[in-house]
C-alpha cells in the first residue's frame, strides 16, 4: 500500500503501521517540503533549532495519524501539552486521544477515541541496560528470558503515558507475560494489553487502545528499514 502526498502535511516520509499507530521516518526530509499550520509554524519558532524540528515532526505525524485513522481535515488542530501532565491534548478534536514518542528523526504516533487510554513508546534497540532495568522492575517482577531489558522499557514507558503520568515511577506499571503478550497493570487495577515491534533498529512498543493488534504495514515502499519481525520476539 502506498499512501499518497497529504496535502495538509506536505511530502510524506516512510511511514509503517501498527493499527492506529501511524511510524513516521523523517529522516533528511527537509521540513521546508511540509506544510505546517500557522500556528504550528509560530510555535516552532519559540524552540530551539534541534527541539524545533522534533517538535513540528511529531505534530505532523500526528495530523498524519488522524487524517488516515479519523478522516479528519486536521489543519486546524493543535497537540498542545496538558498544563499538569505534560501529555499531549487535541485541541479541535476532543472525540480523540493520542499519544507519541520520537527517537532521532523517528516519530510514533498511536491514536484511540477519548477516554480510552493510548500509550506509545520506541526506543533504540539496546539503549536499555540491565542496570536500568533493575530500577524499572518491580518488587514480584521479572523479565522472561530472551525478552531485551529495552522491550520492558518500551512496554512501561508507553504504560505511563497511557496513564497520562500519573504514577511517576516506572515500577509502579508491571508488565505479565502471557502467551497473547504482555500486560500491563497500571495502579488503581487497570489492565491494559501491550505489544512491541521492531522496526528497523528501534524498539516500539504500543499500550492500551489497539494493542491487541499483530499487524505491522510498511506503507510506502522500500523505505522504513529492514522488515519488522514479528511482535514480541525476543530481542537483546
Ligand atoms: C515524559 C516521558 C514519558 C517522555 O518519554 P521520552 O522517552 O523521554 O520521550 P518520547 O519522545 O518517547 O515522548 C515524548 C512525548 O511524550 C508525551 N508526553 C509527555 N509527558 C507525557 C505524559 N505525562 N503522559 C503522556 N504523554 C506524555 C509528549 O507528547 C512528548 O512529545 P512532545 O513533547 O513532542 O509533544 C519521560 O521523559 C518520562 O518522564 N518518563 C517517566 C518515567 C521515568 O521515570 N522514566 C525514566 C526511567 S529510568
Amino acid at each position: 500500500m502506498t499512501v499518497a502526498p497529504d496535502p495538509l502535511v506536505g511530502k510524506l516520509p516512510p511511514l509503517a503501521q501498527i493499527g492506529s499507530a501511524l511510524l513516521a521516518d523523517w529522516t533528511g526530509i527537509d521540513l521546508a517540503s511540509t506544510q505546517p499550520s500557522e500556528w504550528e509554524r509560530c510555535t516552532a519558532e519559540r524552540y530551539p533549532p534541534w527541539r524545533r524540528r522534533e517538535w513540528l515532526i511529531g505534530r505532523l505525524t500526528a495530523r498524519a495519524a488522524l487524517g488516515l485513522h479519523n478522516g479528519a481535515r486536521a489543519i486546524d488542530v493543535e497537540l498542545v501539552p496538558d498544563r499538569l501532565s505534560g501529555a499531549p491534548l487535541v485541541r479541535g478534536l476532543p472525540e480523540v486521544w493520542l499519544s507519541l514518542s520520537h527517537t532521532g528523526d523517528r516519530v510514533a504516533c498511536a491514536v484511540a477515541p477519548a477516554g480510552c487510554p493510548v500509550g506509545i513508546d520506541m526506543e533504540v534497540r539496546g539503549r536499555c541496560d540491565a542496570a536500568l532495568a533493575r530500577r524499572i522492575l518491580g518488587p514480584d517482577e521479572t523479565l522472561p528470558a530472551g525478552f531485551g531489558h529495552t522491550t520492558l522499557w518500551t512496554l512501561k514507558e508507553a504504560a505511563y503515558k497511557a496513564a497520562r503520568g500519573r504514577w511517576p515511577s516506572l515500577r509502579a506499571y508491571q508488565v505479565e507475560w502471557s502467551a497473547d503478550g504482555p500486560v500491563v497493570s497500571v495502579p488503581a487495577g487497570l489492565r491494559l494489553p501491550g505489544r512491541t515491534f521492531e522496526w528497523g533498529s528501534t524498539v516500539v512498543a504500543l499500550v492500551g487502545h489497539g494493542a491487541d493488534t499483530t499487524e505491522f504495514t510498511l506503507l510506502a515502499p522500500g523505505t522504513a528499514g529492514t522488515a519488522p519481525a514479528e511482535p514480541n520476539g525476543p530481542r537483546p
